[in-house]
């Protein structure tokens, strides 16, 4: 199969903010207890952090983790998680139905940020609580003052501020598995006075508006133009989250739900802008995709879990091969979008559906742990417009997709990353590259995630099952049937 890309110096989509290629980690399963924290642990280090995860953490070099959730934000009170460990309550957490230990809260998790090299995206509960606990959060968390919260914080023994810049107004309340799920003029009032109180205490940080849980809700594009409405002038970003999975076994349709993806984000791009317009609001409100991924292998599994334990083995999804493939495209329609998209986590980082996995004899790395690594190591820069001419095929509910799907950056160092996935079950793809305004550029690195067997997947037991290869530069440059790719070119 013929392929062509062009990438012209001159379209420019947009410089990348770095912060899509943030994460998630939720007080779910064994994302926090077992997975980032393990006191005892032979690699634990002086507070119970897992080293053997950070050093993973660190490689990845994840620029926001958003905490503590998720739907258990919903039904969290901070103030739990702070102070003497020996004093934190035990308590039931109603999103998962487990049991809530505190024995990590945002004393703890600052810190382990800190060593993550990381940034905090920190979510204030919106279901059970309001405006009040999340006006205080931000003083105990932001503020220099002598005032209760900041007092509170320094007795705990943390002097300086934690700095938090980017906040979320609570989590996906358009469900009703949420815990208090809202009405969107609900969340609307709700939101925006505690968006208001929020900034009145530091006027510095950013917030992100809860858009709807997914682009299948019976209110989606309702509910963003009643939040927005509501909020506007307050927020800075509005949230997309949307999990896919294959659970027909057909793997073409699955291949292509970046298409989806592409759609729901530009969709609601549009109706950011309408009510800009509607406003007359010299102000652009941006996209925070703050939970995407691939999610659907664990969902039988995890009706068998026993209710109310602490840290069970919940929403642990063993990707295969072909989830790393689409996830690679996912990434890829993240760059493409990224004059809207400033913001976006991949969903979750350790353990729950998690590209790093833990067990008591070591850490493993899941098959998309890679493309998510690649985008982040070489996806830095200015992301251009890519012209791609390929066949196309269709699915029963999408047509005309692309067999090869692709994004280039200008990295900072003028080198040229493109990202590409051949979507074919069956056919290479030959490609012929031309660059627009670039000289003498040519390739000096490509590397290929591949696999025959698109089911196969990593484990403890075989770690390097699927790992990444370097590919012969120099002469025809191929594309082989289901595979991710990055090129990176130089100047000769
Ligand atoms: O990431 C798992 C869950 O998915 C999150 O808690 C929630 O926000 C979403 O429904």
């Amino acid at each position: 199969m013929e392929t062509k890309i062009t990438v012209n110096r001159q379209s420019v989509i947009s410089a990348i903010d770095n912060r899509i290629y943030g994460s998630l980690i939720e007080h779910l399963g064994r994302a926090v207890y077992g997975g980032i924290y393990q006191p005892g642990h032979e690699t634990a280090d002086d507070m119970g952090f897992r080293q053997d995860v950070l050093d993973y953490v660190r490689q990845l070099n994840v620029p926001i983790v958003r905490y503590p959730g998720g739907n258990f934000v919903s039904g969290y009170n901070w103030e739990d998680g702070t102070g003497p460990k020996e004093s934190r309550p035990h308590k039931l957490d109603l999103a998962w139905q487990t049991i809530e230990t505190n024995q990590v809260g945002i004393d703890e998790f600052q810190e382990w940020a800190r060593r993550a090299n990381t940034k905090i995206m920190m979510a204030v509960n919106l279901g059970t609580r309001g405006a009040d606990e999340a006006r205080n959060l931000v003083e105990y968390c932001n503020l220099d003052t002598d005032t209760y919260y900041a007092q509170l914080r320094r007795r705990n023994g943390f002097k300086k501020p934690f700095g938090i810049k980017l906040w979320c107004l609570g989590n996906e309340m358009d469900g009703p598995w949420q815990i208090c799920a809202q009405t969107a003029a609900e969340y609307a009032r709700k939101a925006c006075e505690a968006a208001k109180l929020m900034k009145w205490v530091d006027p510095s940080i950013e917030l992100v508006a809860c858009g709807s849980s997914n682009k299948d809700m019976a209110t989606f594009g309702e509910w963003e133009r009643t939040v927005l409405r509501g909020c506007y002038e307050h927020i800075d970003y509005i949230s997309l989250h949307n999990y896919y999975g294959n659970p027909d076994n057909d793997t073409p349709q699955y291949l292509a739900q970046a298409v989806n993806m592409d759609e729901f984000i530009k969709t609601v791009a549009k109706i950011c802008d309408e009510i800009k317009a509607e406003k007359g609001s010299d102000k652009t409100v941006n996209l925070s995709f703050d939970e995407w991924n691939i999610w659907f292998h664990s969902l039988e599994q995890d009706k068998r879990v026993k209710r109310y334990t602490a840290a069970p083995r919940l929403l642990e999804d063993i990707y295969n091969f072909e989830d790393a493939l689409v996830a690679g495209t996912l990434l890829i329609t993240l760059i493409n979008n990224s004059d809207r998209v400033k913001i976006a986590c991949l969903a979750q980082l350790v353990n729950v559906i998690a590209p790093i996995m833990t067990e008591d004899n070591g850490c493993w790395l899941q098959t998309l742990f890679y493309p998510f690594l690649h985008a982040s190591l070489f996806g830095r820069g200015a992301a251009l417009n890519v012209g791609i001419s390929c066949e196309t095929y269709d699915t029963e509910s999408i047509k005309g997709v692309p067999y090869v799907t692709a994004a280039a950056v200008l990295n900072d160092n003028g080198e040229i990353s493109i990202f590409a996935v051949n979507r074919s079950l069956d056919e290479d793809a030959v490609l012929n590259t031309e660059f627009i305004g670039f000289e003498d550029y040519a390739l000096f690195e490509h590397i290929e995630l591949n696999c025959s067997d698109l089911k196969a997947v990593n484990s403890i037991e075989k770690p390097d099952n699927i790992v990444p290869a370097n590919k012969q530069t120099g002469g025809k440059t191929e594309l082989s049937a289901h595979s991710w790719n990055v090129l990176r070119f130089r100047k000769k």
